[in-house]
């Protein structure tokens, strides 16, 4: 269930990809979205991609039109990094990722913002304790990693830096949680967080089975998007072990450890991602989707995990309530 926002104004740093996906979230979920773009012109085509975004939802039936209104209504541009986080309680920076355009960023976010504001990243692989090293106010950033686009996909890994304040990583995970998301809170920093090393160790295995020529690129998407992936949009690896068994995960795993182990060990090796393998998957790609254009093919991609989302939340999992998605309450 969707809570008021604990954090009534956000800034929006950089609005690319990932920052005008945050932007349509925020607005939707009733905060005050203020962009900044480092290039006035994105921040502007950033707005009319959230307007168009909206319309989309009110045409595929999951948004009124006086809300689309009223969620553009509280979308504005700063023209300044100033001016964008001057009332914000809570910065999203999604600037691109390379590590010194995120220090400087950080610098200048640290000197321009309110001491109680947070300073959230959209950083995929940066720890934050480089991030914002030897920043007076260290103690209030936090990474806040998205799953693209974070508008109609609700994990966000939250984590601190060395420095960050316990109390800013659980004020960060409320807020997530308070506007729909599913904070994951992780312990400690590993490149990649959760999400891409999962993601990535499945990506090469993918490439290895394309590249050694045992199937092609649509048969290897057809076995995820038809087969390993229904599973994964109800539960994680762990959840389907313990149901490809009767006697759960235990049961599945004991008894063939020799064979699950030999399988890992003939896992492919790290492929060279170069010209002529981009090359060949872009081809593979080509060929599995002739027929439709990219934007249409994002568009049916929105529009039907919006549905999957509907009908999750019409008949929920039977889990206890998972620690990292507390239902607070609570305004910071
Ligand atoms: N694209 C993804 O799938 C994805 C998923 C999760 C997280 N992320 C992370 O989100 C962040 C943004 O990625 P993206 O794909 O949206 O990149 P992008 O290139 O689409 O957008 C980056 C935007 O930042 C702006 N910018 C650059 N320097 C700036 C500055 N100093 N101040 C303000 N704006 C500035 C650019 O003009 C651009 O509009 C990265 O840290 C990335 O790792 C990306």
């Amino acid at each position: 269930m969707t809570h008021r926002p604990t954090i009534d104004t956000v800034a929006v740093i950089g609005t690319g990809v990932i920052g005008r996906s945050w932007a349509l979230l925020f607005a939707r979920a009733g905060c005050a979205a203020v962009l900044h773009d480092r290039d006035p012109a994105q921040a502007s085509r950033a707005r009319a991609w959230v307007a168009d975004s909206l319309v989309d939802e009110v045409e595929s039936g999951s948004l009124t039109s006086a809300d689309a209104a009223a969620s553009l209504g509280r979308v504005s541009i700063a023209g300044s990094l100033g001016s964008a986080v001057k009332r914000a309680g809570y910065v999203q920076e999604s600037a691109p990722e390379y590590l010194e355009i995120k220090r400087e960023l950080y610098a200048a976010l640290d000197e321009q913002a309110a001491p109680e504001t947070i300073l959230g990243s959209s950083t995929s692989t940066f720890d934050m304790s480089r991030i914002s090293a030897g920043l007076a106010g260290a103690h209030r950033c936090v990474v806040a990693h998205p799953v693209n686009p974070p508008h109609q996909l609700p994990a966000v890994e939250v984590l601190g830096g060395g420095a960050t304040d316990p109390a800013v990583v659980t004020r960060t995970a409320a807020f997530m949680a308070s506007i729909g998301q599913v904070p994951v809170v992780l312990d400690r920093f590993v490149p990649g967080f959760v999400l891409n090393r999962l993601q990535f160790a499945l990506v090469r295995e993918a490439i290895h089975l394309v590249e050694s020529g045992v199937a092609s690129v649509e048969a290897v998407d057809a076995v995820v998007r038809d087969g390993l992936g229904l599973r994964w949009a109800l539960m994680g690896p762990f959840g389907v072990a313990d149901t490809n068994a009767d006697g759960g995960i235990r049961q599945y795993y004991t008894g063939h450890e020799q064979l699950v182990m030999d399988l890992m060990n003939d896992l492919g090796p790290t492929p060279s991602i170069d010209a002529r393998l981009i090359e060949q998957l872009g081809e593979g790609v080509d060929a599995m989707t002739a027929m439709a254009s990219r934007a249409e093919m994002r568009r049916w991609r929105d529009r039907m995990i919006r549905k999957l989302r509907a009908l999750k939340a019409g008949d929920p999992a039977p889990l206890t309530t998972p620690e990292h998605a507390p239902s607070f309450t609570e305004r910071a």
